[in-house]
């Protein structure tokens, strides 16, 4: 059958000051059509995952009632950390107190942020603080009668993913409830409408609970403890319809503030709980109330109304601008049809759980992993896909994490007797980067601020751009060159060892030269360059020295190899295992000026038939099928994104396989950066890039580099 290629492309690139004339769709796509279809429904909570509703800063995760009734999952932040105190054991008893390893690195003794065996304790106290927390649990209450999901009936709940909003019903004791749940675009506040409470004596009421903190690496799905009710304190202040509780963990401080219309009471602790009870007045058939998080005493008096009208107004801006790919409205076939069943839940998942003020941690605000921490080397796949789908000011909102994390990273680096700015791994709100041998030695998050700078120059060529990441990009450059070591011997300039690349399997002693490294410092120090001769400015020698004389790009049998020297590439499954970041240079970065496609052919046809596919990370299934996309194989591109190792579940979330738990948020931002090339294509290739059978629908879509 001849495909009908329907397909729009807004050039939104302000060339010169001049906008590029956008075609005119032949037919609007009706997004809110598109959208609707692939509301989340489910009949029961979920054992893994909530259904949510929050801001990018703040999400609350529902069971069944709409709630956290029976499955007591989270209520994240960006700003609900805390601290377990300090070891008392001698000599370590401060963070000052951590000296970390010296590793010998070509000729001389580094510091490395490493645990020490011989300080275990401050390590390992570094390691898991501080954690994120879960602010609260709120539930229904059932008047302190011990009652499960199952005994409830005519469970249903519907996420309305175009306005925001979650509505769940149940029966309990021959009355329908109905719970709607909204999380403010704007503050840290649940709305909650329940209707149909209306019992003679009045038991259904709602509870709010506070956990203690935990120290789990991966805490999921449930994040925090309700044992331990001793070690933190919780006090409830209330005037007229609000009531104020203050939540006292160790040195953390923050308010919860319930806001209710109409008659109603709250009250508590629950003997031995720390458990408050929000309840209607006898007789009242609904109960409307508003709950605020915040580290200081809230001036908000949010109204349900206010909520629910701000949260529906955001969320049909959200889905009325920026890009959108139909891929189902003219030819729904089974695999068009998964593809935009995981796009558009993850449109709504990354709203919610990685549009904060810092990056998102790997489980975004759904549960804790790595203690509730954020990965830099994680950040380009969690943030960049904003900015291809043309909602760039989503990704912008904690880029500027690189100008507060700037002194610290100047300071490792300069500890290290480095030049520039060496930026962190495994991080927490102030920047400091957990002990770590992998954490330490990683150094693929190095250029990513000059991924971002050239993402944002592309959206907004001038000297606003210019000036935002002068800065931060000198300072990177300035450690990219610093760090790569002349060698004499070969005439070229090393990455090192010791190091970790992409795939963190690798001996750290022995790695030199990674295939990804190579070409991503390339593409850095290219964009730091570019940035100097924008502004008219010299370009400094050391940079373009380096870029010059930096090592080739390791090849065996004319393939990319992981890193140059690699023992048995393509023969062992130890070398054929984590992240196939060869494929990367061509997926998520532009081809460098080294670059051989015939190579690249060669290297992905070789990962196909060796690679440990059932080890992979999500993402790596996203960057194979982009690097799929620019070899021209969109069918293989498909089967990569639908591979069987790379699923997500009912309510959208990036199952997180067998390496970590579920969800794993860059396997979703990885797959949204995927869909934006097939949809908007890239540099010289403008354009859709699905199978010729399919009538893809794409409007709004930045090509990639
Ligand atoms: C945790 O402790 C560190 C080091 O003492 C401190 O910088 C940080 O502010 C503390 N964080 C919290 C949430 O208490
Ligand atoms: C603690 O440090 C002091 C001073 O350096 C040293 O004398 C002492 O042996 C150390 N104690 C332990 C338990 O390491
Ligand atoms: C790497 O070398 C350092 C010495 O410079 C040594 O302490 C460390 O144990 C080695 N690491 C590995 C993983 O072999
Ligand atoms: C509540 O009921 C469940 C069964 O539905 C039972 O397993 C549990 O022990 C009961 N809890 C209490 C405190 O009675
Ligand atoms: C509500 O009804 C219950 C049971 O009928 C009764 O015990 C209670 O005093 C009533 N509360 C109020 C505030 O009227
Ligand atoms: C409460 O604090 C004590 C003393 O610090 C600690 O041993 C215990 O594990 C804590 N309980 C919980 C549930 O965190
Ligand atoms: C908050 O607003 C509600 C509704 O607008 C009002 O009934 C209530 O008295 C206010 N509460 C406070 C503490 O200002
Ligand atoms: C940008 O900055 C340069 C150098 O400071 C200046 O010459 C130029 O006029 C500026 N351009 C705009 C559009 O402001
Ligand atoms: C290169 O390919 C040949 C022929 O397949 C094979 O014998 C040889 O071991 C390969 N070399 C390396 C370094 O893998
Ligand atoms: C690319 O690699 C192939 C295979 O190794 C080689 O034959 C070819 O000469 C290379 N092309 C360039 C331009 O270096
Ligand atoms: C490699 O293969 C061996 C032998 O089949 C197996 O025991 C091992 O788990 C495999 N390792 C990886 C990383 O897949
Ligand atoms: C759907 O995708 C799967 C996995 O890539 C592939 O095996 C299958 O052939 C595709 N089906 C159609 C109809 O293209």
């Amino acid at each position: 059958m001849r495909s009908l290629l329907l397909w729009v492309f807004y050039v939104h690139r302000l060339a010169g000051g001049s906008v590029a004339s956008p075609l005119q769709p032949r037919e609007p796509i009706d997004r809110k059509a598109v959208v609707t279809k692939f509301n989340p429904i489910r009949q029961a909570s979920s054992n893994s995952t909530p259904l949510q509703l929050g801001n990018g800063n703040f999400a609350f995760g529902a069971d069944i009632t709409g709630l956290q009734t029976f499955q007591p999952f989270n209520t994240l932040s960006s700003w609900g950390w805390h601290n377990m105190s300090l070891p008392t054991t001698p000599n370590q008893t401060l963070p000052s107190d951590f000296t970390g390893l010296d590793w010998w690195t070509h000729g001389r003794l580094v510091n490395y942020a490493q645990p020490n065996p011989a300080e275990g304790d401050i390590s390992n106290w570094m390691i898991q603080n501080p954690q994120r927390i879960n602010l609260g649990r709120i539930g229904v209450w059932f008047g302190g009668k011990n009652i499960s999901e199952e005994m409830l009936i005519g469970k249903t709940q519907e996420l309305h993913l175009w306005e925001g909003s979650l509505e769940s019903r149940f029966e309990f004791d021959g009355v329908e409830t109905v719970v709607k749940t909204w999380v403010d675009p704007d503050s840290d506040t649940l709305a909650v409408r329940m209707e149909g409470m209306g019992r003679v004596d009045g038991s259904l009421s709602v509870f709010l609970d506070f956990p203690y903190a935990d120290v789990n690496k991966f805490d999921a799905p449930f994040v925090g403890t309700y044992k331990g009710v001793g070690n933190h304190t919780t006090t409830l202040k209330t005037l007229g319809a609000q009531g104020v509780i203050r939540h006292d963990l160790d040195a953390t401080t923050y308010y919860t503030t319930v806001n209710w219309e109409g008659r109603a009471s709250l009250t508590g602790p629950l003997s031995g709980t720390h458990r408050y009870i929000l309840k209607p007045a006898n007789g009242s058939d609904d109960l409307s109330f508003t709950v605020n998080f915040s580290p200081r005493i809230s001036q908000l008096n949010s109204s349900l109304e206010s909520v629910s009208m701000a949260t529906t107004n955001w969320w049909f801006q959200y889905w009325n601008n920026g890009a959108f790919a139909d891929l189902v409205s003219e030819t729904p076939s089974a695999n068009a049809t998964e593809l935009q069943r995981r796009i558009i839940l993850s449109q709504y998942l990354v709203a919610v759980n990685s549009a904060g003020h810092d990056p998102p941690q790997e489980s975004g605000l759904v549960n804790n992993g790595w203690y509730g921490k954020f990965h830099l080397e994680m950040v380009v796949w969690h943030l960049v896909h904003f900015a291809r789908w043309g909602r760039a000011s989503l990704m912008d909102r904690s880029l500027g994490m690189y100008k507060r994390f700037l002194p610290t990273s100047l300071q490792r680096a300069a500890d290290q007797g480095y030049e520039g700015a060496r930026w962190g791994k495994m991080s927490d709100p102030s920047g400091r980067s957990a002990p770590g041998e992998i954490n330490s030695l990683l150094i693929w998050q190095q250029p990513h601020p000059a991924y971002f700078a050239e993402v944002q120059w592309r959206q907004n060529p001038g000297n606003e751009t210019l000036e935002m990441w002068d800065e931060i990009l000198t300072h990177t450059a300035d450690f990219m060159a610093s760090f790569a070591w002349w060698n004499a011997s070969t005439g070229v300039y090393d990455l090192g060892p010791p190091m970790y690349p992409v795939s963190e399997n690798t001996k750290p002693n022995v790695t030199i030269n990674p295939t990804f490294e190579l070409a991503y410092w390339r593409f850095g120090l290219g964009v730091a360059k570019s940035w100097r001769e924008r502004q008219g400015r010299t370009v400094p020698s050391k940079w373009v020295d380096v870029l010059d004389q930096l090592a080739p790009l390791p090849t065996v049998n004319g393939t990319y190899s992981v890193y140059e020297g690699i023992p048995n590439m393509w023969t062992s499954n130890t070398t054929t295992n984590d992240h196939p970041a060869m494929s990367g240079i061509f997926g998520l970065l532009p081809p460098t000026p080294d670059f051989n496609v015939t190579v690249s052919l060669n290297t992905a046809r070789k990962i196909k038939e060796t690679w440990g596919f059932g080890d992979l990370y999500g993402w790596d299934f996203a960057m194979l099928a982009m690097n799929s996309l620019r070899l021209g194989d969109v069918e293989q591109a498909v089967e990569y994104l639908l591979d069987s190792n790379y699923q997500f579940d009912d309510a959208g979330y990036a199952v997180g396989g067998v390496r970590v738990p579920t969800p794993y948020m860059p396997s979703t931002g990885a797959f949204l950066l995927a869909v934006a090339m097939m949809a908007g294509g890239w540099d010289g290739q403008e354009g859709v890039h699905f199978p010729a059978d399919w009538i893809a629908k794409c409007e709004g879509f930045e090509p990639a580099m």
